[in-house]
């Protein structure tokens, strides 16, 4: 085992360690995305209730190239490059304009990046594709290391140009508001005055709507929940039952958000041997997996605001279900 690898599956440990021995239980999201949740996650954005991905594919295949025009980018920065499905309509706008572009791909599953990475320098020979395997944060702080090192004073100036970061599909809806304004200003500490942020983020709407995205009739998002247990099981030993938890998404009005959980259907106990520990679950006790914050377009740019980034544009769909905001560092 390399010392990444070794460094990646203790850091799982200590997570679930800490998640299910707090009250109330607990697992972060990012961990459903191994190679398998990465591909339920694909699925998920071909279901007719999950209208976020359309939605957002919309936007880009309407406004593609007033983004374009507007950012004017030399280098595309992505946090959560997936499968890159919608990024490739904004990479035929660049492309349509200058013959070359560099794509910074930061993401958390080894198996996407891998695989969209190769398809992305098959695909478009004037692009240059980076990778960087890790999560938000992390790789944020490697590429700021790796930008610096490259204009080190004594080598030859080596200006990155000019920046378009995107941070697409919602993925900030997974931060709690504090999180998310506290995110955004470490994307904003890696870029320079000029660069931009391009924001997707899901709108506040109806909570049949909502509920019906994160609880889908085939269950592809149970299963995609599920398997966060089924992950355990794999990698750290466990003994879950995982058919005696059941999925549960409820749109917390609230808190202004959609959060999914997993129930125990009974009382119950399951062991997980890595890390030697056993939990206790009450009938019907709740492990909450997920957190998908949904805005209003005021508190998009509030939030813009409260981490310095100058609200330029937003395009909405059509029927104004999800928002693209691009945003400027001053
Ligand atoms: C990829 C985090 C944006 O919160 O909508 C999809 C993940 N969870 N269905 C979201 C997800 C359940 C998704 N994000």
């Amino acid at each position: 085992m390399t010392p990444v690898v070794e460094s990646a599956s203790l850091r799982f440990a200590e997570d679930v360690r800490h998640g299910l021995t707090s009250a109330p239980k607990s697992l972060p999201s990012k961990y459903f995305y191994d190679a398998l949740g990465s591909m339920l996650f694909e699925a998920i954005c071909l279901l007719p209730e999950y209208y976020l991905t359309r939605a957002e594919a919309e936007i880009f295949n309407t406004h593609a190239d007033a983004i374009v025009d507007a950012a004017r980018p030399d280098r595309l920065i992505e946090l959560g490059s997936g499968s890159a499905m919608k990024t490739r309509i904004l990479l035929d706008a660049v492309l349509r304009r200058r013959s070359h572009l560099e794509y910074v791909a930061i993401d958390i599953s080894q198996s996407a990046l891998e695989s969209t990475a190769k398809a992305l320098e098959s695909e478009y020979p004037g692009l240059t594709v980076r990778r960087y395997h890790n999560d938000y944060l992390e790789g944020l702080t490697r590429l700021a290391k790796d930008s610096t090192a490259r204009s080190s004073p004594g080598l030859p100036s080596t200006p990155d140009g000019r920046a378009l970061a995107l941070f697409l599909g919602s993925n900030i809806g997974n931060f709690e508001p504090a999180q998310a304004r506290a995110f955004l200003q470490s994307i904003r500490a890696v870029l320079k005055p000029g660069d931009r942020l391009l924001l997707g983020t899901d709108l506040k709407k109806d909570a049949t709507i909502l509920e019906a995205a994160y609880d889908d009739a085939l269950g592809v998002t149970a299963a995609f929940n599920l398997n966060l247990l089924a992950r355990i099981n794999r990698e750290l030993a466990g003994d879950i039952a995982v058919r005696s938890f059941r999925h549960v998404a409820i749109y917390n009005e609230a808190a202004g958000r959609v959060e999914m959980h997993l129930q125990s259907r009974s009382r119950q106990t399951f062991t997980i041997g890595a890390i030697g520990l056993e939990v206790r679950m009450a009938e019907e006790e709740t492990i909450h997996t997920e957190s998908s914050h949904k805005f209003s377009p005021d508190e998009i740019a509030e939030l813009a605001r409260s981490a310095d980034l100058a609200f330029e544009t937003m395009w909405t769909d059509s029927a104004r279900r999800f928002a693209c905001s691009l945003l400027r560092v001053a």
